[in-house]
């Protein structure tokens, strides 16, 4: 499988199929992809802020993935014409052979001043790998519990601190969850956000963890 970063929080995973999760390209500083050569089988939002709904709407339209987000954000889809599987938090569906379970993440979540349901992290398994993706999200206890539950090979982590963690915080929720991969993610978009993963990874390795710094565009395979 590989796992492309597209810059803040999307990422791309390709095996057997092609998952792509919290599609923020118009506007991302970082992407270096166009929306247009993005055609997912299957496609996931973690929450309504616009950095990770991004251009979710334009590509659901034109590459009509198979969807599955929180049931708020279906139903704000399903609005506009795009068939999604709403479902919740501890969830499971099967998208097109792609398991997907929702997470809980501790974050808000709205879209242009409308509600839209909890914020969450996906656990993702395709073709026998798991990622966690973590989505926004702070630090908070049962993330070793998801740690336990799914015995994750990479978990996606943000640290860019403000909205998320700070890289102290964002290396202890690694050590809960205890993944074999830490990939960095929600920095350096934006000058708000801490601007390098360099203490992150400095801490996460101190922990016995394996981190792979990407640049926007590079892909890991595992
Ligand atoms: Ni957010
Ligand atoms: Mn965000």
């Amino acid at each position: 499988m590989k796992i492309t970063w597209h810059g803040h929080a999307c990422f791309e995973l390709a095996g057997s199929r092609r998952v792509l999760i919290d599609p923020f390209i118009t506007g991302n500083p970082l992407a270096k992809v166009k929306p247009e050569e993005l055609s997912p089988e299957v496609l996931l939002i973690t929450h309504g802020h616009e950095d990770h709904l991004g251009d979710a709407v334009a590509i659901a339209k034109r590459a009509k993935p198979k969807i599955a987000v929180i049931h708020e954000i279906a139903v704000f889809l399903q609005e506009q014409g795009i068939e999604a599987e709403g479902m919740n938090i501890y969830g499971s569906v099967e998208l097109d052979g792609v398991r997907v379970t929702m997470v809980p993440a501790l974050h808000s979540s709205s879209h242009a001043g409308r509600y839209m349901g909890s914020a969450c992290g996906f656990v993702v398994e395709l073709d026998g790998v798991r990622v966690y993706h973590a989505g926004d999200t702070g630090i908070f206890s049962d993330m070793r519990l998801i740690g336990e539950l799914f015995s994750p090979d990479v978990m996606l982590v943000p640290m860019g601190d403000r909205y998320t963690m700070s890289p102290r915080i964002a290396a202890k929720a690694v050590e809960l969850v205890s993944p074999k991969v830490a990939i960095p993610m929600h920095y350096a978009t934006f000058p708000i956000l801490a601007d390098s993963a360099e203490e992150f990874k400095r801490l996460v390795e101190e922990l016995g963890i394996e981190v792979v710094v990407l640049e926007p565009g590079e892909s890991y395979e595992l």
